[in-house]
């Protein structure tokens, strides 16, 4: 079942994109603390284009890659005349080339991915491929900032928990499951969008697999990066058993 497709037409409606906005706000954090001025940037599973949008007015020229042809529609929208590449391909494998030399990779001096799109990668190797992607596609010495759910954020708040939202045009329920073997949550969201008088109803399946910061940590270092923070998100706390999420600043050796 394809994720984020009829998602997209709603997912900044819900205010989804209000956590991306949140990080544009920590990486300013991170940039001062760690001396970082990047000139240019692509954001990993950029969904709609909100963290672009924010990274774009800090002089960043940005790019932003997403296996979903639905959210980058929305994206081009929001982001037009800003001057942003986007990619439609799918992690973990990609590579981007120069759109005026087809034989040139394209590297960047930020990469960014946010809101638990790195969750979605369902086994070790393929996070540590989509690390291996990455460290290929930054200049040397360029940084890799992305936030991830813990495995405790996945039983806590997702397993046999059920969400649910209303605005005017739409509805959603979330029913979430947790198997605490595979460290593998489910949601399965409902959605309801106004349409004239009728409503109409879809469905998506999301799956997100938790790591251990240990694990995170060792795919990054064995990936080509050095680890210069490893966070409680948001802050600059070491993370502890009962973080939900947890933030990256890697910086490609
Ligand atoms: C939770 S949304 C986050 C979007 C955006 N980063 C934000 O903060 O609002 C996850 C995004 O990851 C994308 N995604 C999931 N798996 C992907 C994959 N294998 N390759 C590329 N994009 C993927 C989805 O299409 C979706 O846009």
């Amino acid at each position: 079942m394809p994720i984020y497709n009829k998602f997209a037409s709603v997912y900044d409606t819900m205010n989804a994109d209000r956590h991306s906005v949140q990080m544009v706000d920590y990486c300013k954090k991170i940039f001062k603390k760690f001396k970082i001025k990047p000139k240019t940037g692509l954001d990993l599973c950029c969904g709609t284009g909100t963290a672009i949008s924010k990274l774009s007015e800090l002089g960043i020229r940005m790019s932003g890659l997403d296996q979903s042809a639905q959210m980058l529609a929305v994206a081009a929208k929001k982001l037009k005349g800003k001057n942003v590449t986007l990619y439609q391909k799918e992690l973990p494998g990609f590579r981007l080339l120069d759109k005026n030399d087809s034989k040139k990779k394209v590297t960047f001096d930020l990469v960014t991915s946010f809101y638990d799109s790195l969750n979605y990668m369902l086994t070790e190797s393929k996070l540590k491929q989509a690390f291996i992607s990455t460290a290929k596609h930054l200049n040397h010495g360029g940084y890799f900032i992305f936030d991830m759910n813990t495995p405790t954020a996945l039983k806590t708040i997702w397993d046999e928990q059920t969400y649910a939202g209303k605005k005017d045009d739409m509805a959603w329920i979330w029913e979430n499951e947790y198997n605490p073997s595979k460290k593998q949550a489910i949601c399965k969201a409902t959605f309801f969008k106004k349409k004239g008088n009728l409503w109409e109803r879809f469905e998506e399946e999301h799956h997100e697999q938790g790591y251990a910061n240990t694990t995170i940590k060792k795919l990054l270092r064995s990936s080509g990066f050095a680890l210069d923070g490893f966070y409680e998100c948001r802050t600059f706390d070491n993370p502890t058993r009962e973080s939900y999420r947890v933030c990256a600043v890697a910086r490609k050796r």
